[in-house]
């Protein structure tokens, strides 16, 4: 049951709010040909193997609450002892309320249906909560600091709300994270015959209940979790070229070899299994050193 996502995706007037978002999403990142996709990988953290927006995102979310807890300080005793602080931490806040809306946007042009609506209310929270510590900013550097005081108070407690709701995307509608299976096999498990397996056409087969596929290429034989890493699409129907496979859904491209994202929107690896051959049955397990979930 998921209440708040519901009552978000009902709301009809955040249509053109999608609309527009995804328009600039578009110009910044897929309309740029030649630097579009080195762009998108470096804003999705494709090189960091982990989301790049929850990391950024700390930086307003603790610039801000260090400004908010200063500027109440000096409200509470009328003391400005802190105040040139809390100033440099708004500054901070807006640096980094830059780069969150960069990877954020490029993040949520990969979603659809509720993620997309409940994305697009977190950017307009944010984006009210930016505009308002640029208020804010501007005024405590124009000698208008109670108006300063007061539009930080209000640009805080929209980003309380947007990072709420950043929260519930995470952990309601699985966006950011890994959606690739987690608990593998660690002992060979067989898959199908080998002579069953063409060469350079991918094949759907179950590892003890978990959907992989299997590759035959050059005499080698290469097998990966089938749902993609990024939001579970099937990789089975997607590309075979050379040694990497493009996901239908959206395009992220992994290595057949050790299961590495090459390009994003996915930034964690595909799971790569151990391969033999049994009695002419091909068998796979976890990779080596993989530790198994212990829950
Ligand atoms: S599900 Fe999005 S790239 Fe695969």
């Amino acid at each position: 049951m998921d209440k708040i996502g519901d009552f978000i995706s009902g709301q009809s007037w955040l249509e053109p709010v999608e609309k527009g978002l995804g328009a600039v999403a578009d110009a910044l990142f897929l309309k740029n040909v030649r630097f579009g996709e080195k762009v998108r990988n470096l804003f999705h953290g494709t090189w960091l193997g982990h989301p790049l927006h929850p990391v950024i995102t700390d930086i307003p979310i603790g610039a801000w609450s260090t400004a908010a807890i200063l500027d109440v300080y000096e409200v509470a005793t009328g003391d400005d002892r802190f105040a040139a602080g809390a100033d440099a931490a708004v500054g901070i806040g807006l640096i980094g309320a830059a780069g969150a809306a960069l990877t954020g946007l490029n993040d949520w042009n990969y979603t659809s249906d509720k993620p997309r609506r409940v994305g697009a209310l977190h950017a307009m929270m944010n984006i009210a909560a930016t505009t308002c510590y640029l208020g804010s900013w501007w005024q405590r550097r124009n000698s208008c600091r109670s108006g300063g005081l007061t539009t930080g108070f209000a640009g805080f407690a929209l980003s309380i709300v947007g990072a709420y709701l950043g929260g519930h995307l995470v952990y309601n509608e699985r966006i950011g994270v890994n959606h690739a299976p987690e608990e593998l096999p660690d002992k060979f498990v067989p898959v199908m015959k080998e002579s069953e397996l063409p060469e350079n056409k991918m094949c759907k087969a179950d590892a003890d209940g978990i959907p992989i596929f299997v590759v035959r290429r050059g005499g080698r034989i290469f097998a990966l979790a089938e749902k993609c890493s990024h939001l579970g699409g099937p990789l089975a129907e997607g590309e075979l070229d050379g040694e990497t496979v493009t996901c239908p859904w959206h395009g992220s491209k992994f290595s057949i070899e050790d299961g590495s994202v090459l390009v994003g929107p996915a930034t964690y690896a595909q799971p790569c299994f151990e391969v033999r051959v049994r009695d002419g049955q091909i068998e796979v397990r976890a990779p080596r050193g993989m530790v198994p979930n212990p829950y």
